[in-house]
């Protein structure tokens, strides 16, 4: 039995990753999901993992089961996060330490496992997901914030580590997204001070980020690593 390539994105259940995978199934992909409740994908094309990121051996599990149904992925998406809103002063250690090791700890993890099979290959591409939040060093999230920049300086560390492949790891810097977890659980005065800060204020639509996403991961691009390319006009 061949492999077939497939488009992993982590923290499919809901949200910016499950329309990122129905995008995916739609264009005709094999994409692998995961996250820590069930599926609510059902398509014959598509592949649940239901696991937390920051285990390392659901983790395993999850790239064991893959490499048993010979599924390679082409594309890994690391968009599986956990959003913070609260004052550092207010933000209890239990809940910082689990945002710590799902963002970026559970980002690690995955993208060890799929290195590891990408380097076999020769082939892979990374886009990791992280937010305007950053540039904006908005209010309320600072450790959330804090992640995506470890998440970015993760990537650009594992674009080195992969040069000699054709493998690239790169960053892209959501702005506020349609219909999302994160979008939706801000009140509509922190929604209209992040806005106030962007060029492009407007919401982002699952086509513009698969349109980024497909950017990174076309042969075209394969000597764009270590990147860092944000929407909204931000920097
Ligand atoms: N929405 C926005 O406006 C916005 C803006 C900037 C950046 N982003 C980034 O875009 C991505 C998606 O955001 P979203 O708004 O779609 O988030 P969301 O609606 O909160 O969804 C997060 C997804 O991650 C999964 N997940 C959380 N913890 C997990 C864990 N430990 N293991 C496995 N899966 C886990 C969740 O499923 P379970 O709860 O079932 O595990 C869910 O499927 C995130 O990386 C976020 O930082 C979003």
């Amino acid at each position: 039995m061949t492999n077939t390539a497939c488009v992993l994105i982590t923290g499919t259940s809901k949200g910016l990753g499950l329309a990122l995978a129905r995008s995916y199934l739609n264009a005709g992909e094999h994409v692998v999901g995961c996250s820590r409740g069930a599926s609510t994908i059902t398509h014959e094309r598509y592949q649940h993992h239901e696991i937390d990121v920051s285990s390392e051996a659901q983790v395993a599990r999850m790239f064991s089961q893959m490499r048993e149904a010979k599924l390679l992925p082409r594309l890994l998406i690391n968009n599986a996060a956990l959003a913070q809103t609260s004052l550092a002063t207010f933000t209890k250690a239990q809940s910082a330490q689990e945002l710590l090791n799902v963002n970026l700890f559970g980002a690690f993890l995955v993208c060890k496992e799929a290195i590891r099979l990408m380097q076999r290959h020769r082939f892979g591409r990374i886009v990791n997901l992280t937010s305007i939040n950053v540039p904006l060093a908005s209010v309320g999230s600072s450790l959330y914030n804090a992640s995506k920049a470890g998440l970015d300086a993760l990537g650009h560390s594992l674009a080195v580590e992969c040069k000699d492949y054709d493998i690239t790891v790169n960053s892209l810097g959501l702005s506020l997204v349609a219909q999302t977890g994160m979008a939706d659980s801000l009140d509509e005065s922190a929604i209209a001070a992040k806005r106030a800060h962007l060029l492009k204020p407007k919401l982002l639509e699952t086509t513009e980020i698969v349109a980024a996403i497909n950017f990174f991961a076309s042969a075209d691009a394969r000597n764009i690593t270590g990147q860092l390319l944000y929407f909204g006009g931000v920097r």
